[in-house]
């Protein structure tokens, strides 16, 4: 009986969403963050509430899922009042739940999905399951209202490195990714042999602002003419290195370590973006992720796209981060696109990746 009502309304909004306001709740719990928003039309944030646990976690020197789940649970209520109170809304303004169901980790996402499935039912109104990463990449909509596939998006985060061509609000195609680490995971993993803390990459970001860019840690790029990527080399560079100092009795500069690491990263990320977009005469470049916060990625990403005539877009850095407002806008980019409804069966699914909801090309 619910699913046959919730198509009734989807379908409904699906045919009229020219002529009528749209009310999105986001949900998003897929890791750290219980993030709940409110998005008008898709693409105005009327609120967009998040719980960090970052502080409850940074003294594991990482994300200790129990510990997350048990934290979603115990705060998402108070996120969701505290969203529609922002938002100025009660939830029988709301006409769709779009929720993340992947990727991330089980528990995290199955307190987002129970809580998502459970208000559908509730206010009988149609849920939408949104793929993380594609959520990422709908950051950029809202930072950009006028932001229209095509583009090339640079997707990178904790747990993905891609590189993706938006071919219209639902279909992607994947033109290049990584073989191993993703490039957040990377920077993680630095600083924490680095002793820096968690979660890395503002860490490393920052420091490598001391240092310089003099320490050659990988001699080669054997990916240089494919669109993949490879941090797993780069990363294991960097501790062998500082092993060595270490069995000299050396102290490492770490600002310098930071900076040499931090360039060769970037460098193929700017370098394989940029010829995505001359390959598919496409001339805006939509970064999307946790790692689009770096500010030397920005600054080489900005300079790139000068010298080649490409427009780079970037989220302000509260979208980089896991937010529900980039999940509602994501929910609102399939329901006009008439995708995306779920019923009542809908699990979380920690696995989903690029590959299932993407088309590849390669
Ligand atoms: O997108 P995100 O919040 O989580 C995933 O969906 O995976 O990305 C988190 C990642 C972490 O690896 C974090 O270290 C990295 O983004 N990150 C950064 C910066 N801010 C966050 N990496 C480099 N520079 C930053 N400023
Ligand atoms: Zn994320």
């Amino acid at each position: 009986m619910y699913y046959q009502i919730a198509k009734e309304k989807f379908n409904n909004l699906y045919a009229n969403y020219k002529s009528q306001d749209i009310y999105v709740l986001g949900i998003e719990s897929s890791c750290d963050e219980t993030s709940i928003a409110v998005v008008k039309n898709g693409r105005e944030v009327l609120s967009n509430v998040i719980a960090s646990q970052i502080d409850i976690h940074a003294r594991f020197g990482g994300v200790v899922p129990e510990v997350a789940s048990r934290n979603h649970l115990m705060c998402i209520n108070n996120v969701l009042e505290e969203s529609l109170k922002k938002a100025n809304v009660t939830l029988d303004k709301i006409n769709a739940i779009a929720v993340t169901y992947g990727a991330g980790l089980m528990g995290a996402l199955m307190v987002g999905v129970n809580f998502a499935k459970s208000l559908a039912y509730a206010l009988n109104i149609p849920l939408i399951k949104v793929n993380h990463i594609k959520g990422h990449i709908s950051a950029n909509y809202l930072a950009c209202p006028e932001l229209k596939p095509p583009f090339i998006s640079l997707v990178v985060s904790g747990g993905h490195t891609a590189i993706v061509k938006v071919e219209d609000y639902v279909t992607n195609t994947l033109i290049g990714s990584t073989i191993d680490d993703a490039v957040g995971e990377a920077y993680d993993k630095v600083s924490k042999v680095l002793g820096l803390g968690y979660p890395g990459g503002p860490i490393v970001d920052k420091t490598a602002k001391l240092g310089q860019n003099n320490i050659v840690f990988v001699k080669k790029d054997i990916l240089k003419n494919s669109f993949n990527f490879s941090y797993s080399g780069l990363k294991t560079a960097v501790i062998n290195y500082l092993h060595n100092l270490k069995q000299h009795n050396i102290q490492p500069n770490v600002a310098d370590v930071c900076a040499s690491f931090q360039a060769e990263a970037v460098k193929a990320l700017v370098d394989k973006s940029i010829k995505a977009c001359k390959k598919f005469k496409l001339k805006t470049l939509a970064v999307a992720g946790g790692v689009a916060a770096n500010s030397y990625l920005r600054q080489e990403l900005i300079n790139a796209g000068k010298l080649n005539e490409i427009d780079v877009k970037f989220p302000p850095l509260i979208l980089c981060t896991d937010n529900a407002a980039m999940i509602a806008c994501e929910g609102y980019n399939n329901l006009i696109s008439g995708c995306g409804l779920s019923d009542l069966s809908l699990t979380a699914t920690p696995n989903l990746n690029l590959k299932y909801e993407i088309k590849k090309l390669f």
